[in-house]
């Protein structure tokens, strides 16, 4: 297949943080999948020249967008909760209280295992409509056995239901649940669930934050899940500051996630270790609180991603083009680096050496807008600007 009339088309080729590596009036090749040619439309090379050819009139291409961070399998409703907040109880309250993450934990084990991946697929299949290829999915809505293995296994049936790529990672460590005492789930956590759970997830997650697990904990459970051969991430410097992002530092992390209370030190340590920084602009929206320091994050040579964070309680946000408006106007990235982080930096954080970027042999995961450039994402929020998608080589929509 054969794609012309691109107005702009970001490659990402260089690699280079924030560098979209723009061609003008461009075209691009596919075959078995994945990007075959890429370069100027009026130099098409002989062998793609006959190939069945899309012509998208002055419309912008960029890499389909790769969201690092969700939540996406889980049952129940937080409206109420949500609309609590905004009458004025913290969400650490609710929380503390047996509401938030527990509320949904409750509703989740009593959900079947049908209803479950029908749920999580209806979210996928918007996902995908609004330009996101590929998704991490977490569990940590089970906090026993059997409920975790469900959630992993009901996020591989996203992947295989909607054909959006899935990434899984255990959090059977998102918080202590309500029945067991905290030492006594880590302790389950290591010797039970990790061991028996490693084959279903590609990552493993730990949440560090008052309410949740220690930095110590943190330390022991993801020190076992890499003896098990899982890759690292850390719920970090979310509600307070806590040293999760040096661990993650230390422990040699993909990513450190939130970060909304990480300091400069703790940039320099991220920077140093080569930990990306997954950043969640639509939690500080949702919950009307500031945004992590991108610019100091970015400024310290650190790699970041942008990532929705879904999930029923803190960001209930499906669309990285909110998430790419959100960072561009509340936490003042540029719209070259929040297109960047969206695409080729989720790619880093989830270390996915295929996608993220239009080059020969990258698969070929494509946006297609309803606009000339990537700019008109944080101009225009809220309006779908997206037009068609492309996964694997296909039209998804
Ligand atoms: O990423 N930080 C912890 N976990 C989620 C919130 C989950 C929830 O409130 O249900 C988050 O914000
Ligand atoms: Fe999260």
């Amino acid at each position: 297949m054969l794609i012309t009339g691109i107005s702009q088309l970001v490659t990402n080729a260089s690699g280079e943080r924030g560098d979209l590596g723009v061609i003008h009036d461009a075209a691009v090749a596919v075959e078995s999948g994945r990007i075959a040619w890429v370069g100027d439309g009026g130099g098409v090379p002989q062998a793609y020249r006959d190939r069945e050819t899309w012509d998208v009139a002055g419309r912008a291409v960029l890499p389909g967008f790769v969201d690092a961070h969700t939540h996406l399998v889980f049952a129940g409703d937080r409206s109420d909760e949500f609309a609590r907040r905004l009458r004025g109880e913290t969400y650490e309250q609710i929380l503390a209280a047996g509401g938030g993450i527990h509320s949904t934990v409750a509703a989740t084990r009593t959900a079947s295992y049908d209803d479950l991946v029908a749920g999580a697929t209806a979210r996928a299949r918007r996902m995908l409509r609004g330009g996101t290829t590929t998704v991490e999915i977490k569990s940590g809505y089970g906090l026993d056995l059997a409920t975790e293995e469900t959630l992993l296994r009901a996020a591989q049936a996203v992947g295989a239901a909607t054909g959006i790529g899935v990434i899984t990672t255990f959090l059977g460590a998102h918080v202590p649940p309500a029945e067991v005492e905290r030492g006594l789930y880590v302790d389950q956590v290591i010797e039970e669930m990790l061991p028996r759970l490693a084959d279903l997830a590609v990552y493993c997650d730990v949440f560090v934050d008052r309410g949740a697990f220690t930095v110590e904990d943190a330390r022991r459970i993801l020190k076992t899940a890499a003896e098990l051969g899982l890759g690292l991430r850390v719920h970090a410097e979310q509600l307070s500051h806590t040293g999760a992002a040096r661990l993650a530092a230390e422990l040699g992390a993909a990513s450190a996630d939130h970060l909304d209370h990480a300091t400069a030190e703790d940039a320099a340590q991220l920077a140093a270790a080569g930990v990306v920084a997954t950043l969640l602009p639509g939690v500080a929206l949702t919950m009307g609180l500031p945004q992590a320091p991108a610019r100091l994050l970015w400024g310290a040579g650190v790699t970041v991603a942008l990532a929705t964070d879904c999930n029923p309680g803190t960001s209930n946000i499906e669309s990285m083009p909110l998430v790419i408006a959100l960072a561009c106007l509340e936490m003042g990235l540029s719209p070259e680096e929040a297109v960047w982080a969206a695409t080729l930096g989720g790619a880093r954080s989830l270390r996915l050496g295929d996608r993220g970027r239009v080059v020969a042999g990258a698969l070929a995961d494509l946006v297609v807008l309803d606009a000339p450039s990537h700019v008109h994402l944080p101009y225009r929020p809220g309006t779908d600007l997206v037009w068609k998608v492309m996964k694997g080589g296909r039209w998804v929509s």
